[in-house]
């Protein structure tokens, strides 16, 4: 899983420290050349001779941020770093954190951190009372800003001040790293433009013609598309989402607004992705104070917005477009229409009459019209397995142009 992967691993300290002996034998059975660096808390709880016996690499000290001084040789740290496939920082304690989130460089963990630009895992015991502390969220929040991966095991909720007890799989940590590599590859130096949410078209400076969505299945996209190695840009109507660490991401208001944005990011786009929920029309004149409720009847004009995927479609050429449709009936008919019409390699085609699914829930169920004649029928799935769906395809259309 791992074979010619050079993987650095962070040994954290606390009571939980042994843990590293085991993920740094997990590390090592998936084929991965694995040289261990210790924390200013490890040697307190687990001896270096411990992992020194299990590598043949030399274990770099807490005590030197620099490098290692072997008789008269110093290798900087630069040097040990180099050719890096990822970092593996666990177990990070608080302290730990807390210095990785504020580039704290006095130990050679943290400085390690700081030099290697690949991919980084921190795992931790998050739902040990001290994590959950705003401090400790705050500095998480800033490593995720900075494109680390938070490796958090799914633990059960525990009765308040019971002490957590972490049971990490080491071979699922690993499993985790093998896909954050491969998945960092396959899109990587591609720009991926998507849109997500809805539009709002003002009717008064306090009223609104808008729809339910909620951005999550674009923010899904986009966060999954940059942790596979592309640059993102995220064109987004209001919602209350946090853009993802590591995504350029454009807030919009309307119909006409999304479009500007999308229409000058796109001719640098490899692939667009338009999950966007548009208005269809906007009122024709917006009032310039708020329509008072006594006026006798208020009938509001409305005209069409351009749309613009169709203008995408126009002037498709080598790139890639996936469209979205969300219909209440005739689901098949109507999103191969916009299939064709809009010139799209593929539609991801929601029946959005269920209130359990698509708008505004975690959860879909989707059937895919490829451009081919193709028709795939997923089963119900949360957002971010199928955000995962729909780029693995998007790759495969990628890889068959690139042999093309
Ligand atoms: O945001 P969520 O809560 O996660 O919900 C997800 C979703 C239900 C919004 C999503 O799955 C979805 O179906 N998005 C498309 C909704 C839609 O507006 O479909 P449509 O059939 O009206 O549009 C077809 C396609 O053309 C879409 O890709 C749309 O972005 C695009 N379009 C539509 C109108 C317009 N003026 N310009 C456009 O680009």
């Amino acid at each position: 899983m791992l074979q010619h992967k050079h993987v650095l691993l962070g040994a954290g300290g606390g009571p939980l420290a042994w843990l590293a002996v085991e993920v740094l034998r997990a590390l090592q059975r998936a084929g991965a050349r694995v040289r261990v660096v210790l924390s200013a808390e490890t040697e307190a709880f687990v001896p270096a001779l411990t992992f020194q016996s299990l590598t043949s690499e030399e274990v770099i000290p807490a005590d030197q941020p620099y490098g290692l001084l072997q008789g008269t040789a110093f290798r900087p740290l630069e040097a040990l770093v180099r050719g890096l496939d990822a970092l593996v920082v666990v177990p990070a304690t608080p302290a730990l954190l807390a210095k990785l989130a504020t580039a704290c460089a006095d130990e050679p963990l943290v400085r390690a951190a700081l030099l290697h630009r690949g991919l980084t895992v921190v795992a931790f015991p998050g739902k040990a009372p001290a994590y959950q502390h705003p401090l400790v969220q705050h500095n998480l929040r800033r490593l995720r800003e900075a494109g680390m991966v938070l490796y958090e095991q799914a633990e059960p909720a525990l009765p308040e001040g019971e002490e957590a007890a972490w049971s990490l799989d080491p071979a699922a940590l690993v499993q985790e790293v093998a896909a954050c590599l491969q998945e960092a590859s396959a899109l990587a130096g591609k720009v991926v433009l998507v849109t997500a949410g809805p539009t709002q078209e003002p009717i008064d400076p306090v009223r609104h013609i808008s729809n339910r969505s909620s951005g999550k299945t674009g923010f899904a996209i986009a966060e999954l598309a940059q942790r596979r190695g592309a640059r993102v840009v995220l064109v987004t109507g209001p919602t209350h989402l946090e853009a993802p660490p590591g995504v350029e991401c454009v807030r919009v208001r309307t119909a006409l607004e999304m479009r500007e944005a999308v229409l000058a990011h796109a001719p640098a786009a490899h692939v667009v992705i338009k999950t966007a929920a548009v208005a269809d029309f906007r009122p024709k004149a917006v009032a310039t104070h708020k329509v008072k409720k006594d006026e006798a009847a208020v009938v509001i004009e409305l005209e069409r917005n351009p749309d613009i995927l169709a203008e995408l479609g126009a002037q498709k050429g080598e790139r890639i477009l996936v469209g979205f449709a969300a219909e209440t009936q005739d689901l098949l008919r109507h999103a191969q229409e916009k299939l064709q019409k809009k010139h799209l390699d593929f539609i991801v085609a929601n029946d959005v009459t269920d209130p359990t699914l698509g708008f505004a829930s975690d959860f879909n169920r989707v059937r895919i019209l490829h451009a081919s004649g193709q028709v795939e029928e997923l089963p119900t799935m949360s957002k971010k397995q199928l955000a995962a769906c729909i780029l693995d395809r998007v790759q495969a259309l990628l890889a068959q142009k690139a042999r093309s």
